[in-house]
């Protein structure tokens, strides 16, 4: 099994990625953020904790999304391996998951990252805004506020995974098609 984490600050176009990448490689597609949204959406008794967290773009605590992804690693079956989108966040989960892939016998192989500009990033979210219903695309104040807390918090794994030889930066502004194409030729070099 090979491992990637596909990286980037809000609106850097992970989950647009993951999706052909998943398909394209036969890899197991892992958005936190999907899976958290997915438990506001059923109404669960997690849901209801972690939605007021979410809607003000702050991240909801390391080991309510460690222990989601753990389980879901655990009931993967037929694949070429794990694609983390949106996690790890902080440098406290990316130690989290090493320890927890390493007790399975697997590692982090790449980090894919998308390099995409302050402007460009506020543009696709306000954009996306009129279609997705998310509560943390409404309001251009809590947009402001996830691309700081991506600063801030999740920006710190770069160093840490850079270090540890595994750091692909993409460019990620331009077409679908060719930001896809660049990732492709990554993951087919780890594969
Ligand atoms: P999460 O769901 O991970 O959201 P995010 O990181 O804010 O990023 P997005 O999903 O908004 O953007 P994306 O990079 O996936 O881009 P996309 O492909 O959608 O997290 C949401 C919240 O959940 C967090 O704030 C936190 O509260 C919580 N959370 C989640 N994981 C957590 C964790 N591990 N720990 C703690 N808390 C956690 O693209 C964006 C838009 O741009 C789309 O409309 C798309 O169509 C468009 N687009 C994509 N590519 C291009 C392109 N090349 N050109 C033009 N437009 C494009
Ligand atoms: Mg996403």
């Amino acid at each position: 099994m090979v491992n990637f984490l596909i990286f980037g600050p809000p609106g850097s176009g992970k989950g647009t990625q993951s999706v052909r990448l998943a398909e394209k490689f036969n890899l197991t597609h892992l958005s936190t953020g999907d899976m958290l949204r997915a438990e506001i959406a059923s109404g669960t008794e997690l849901g209801k904790k972690v939605s007021s967290i979410m809607s003000k773009g702050e991240l909801v605590p390391d080991e309510v999304v460690v222990e989601m992804i753990a389980n879901k690693v655990d009931s993967a079956k037929n694949t070429a391996g794990f694609l983390f989108d949106g996690f790890p966040r902080t440098v406290a989960q990316t130690v989290a998951l090493e320890k927890m892939l390493n007790k399975r016998g697997m590692k982090i192989d790449t980090m894919l990252v998308l390099d995409v500009d302050h402007d460009e990033l506020v543009k696709r979210l306000i954009a996306r805004a009129e279609v997705s219903g998310r509560a943390d695309d409404k309001d251009p104040a809590v947009i402001e506020n996830r691309i700081d807390v991506y600063k801030e918090k999740t920006e710190p794994i770069i160093d840490y995974c850079r270090n540890k030889g595994i750091y692909k930066p993409v460019n990620g502004v331009g077409s679908i098609d060719d930001i896809f194409d660049r990732l492709s030729v990554i993951v087919e070099e780890v594969l």
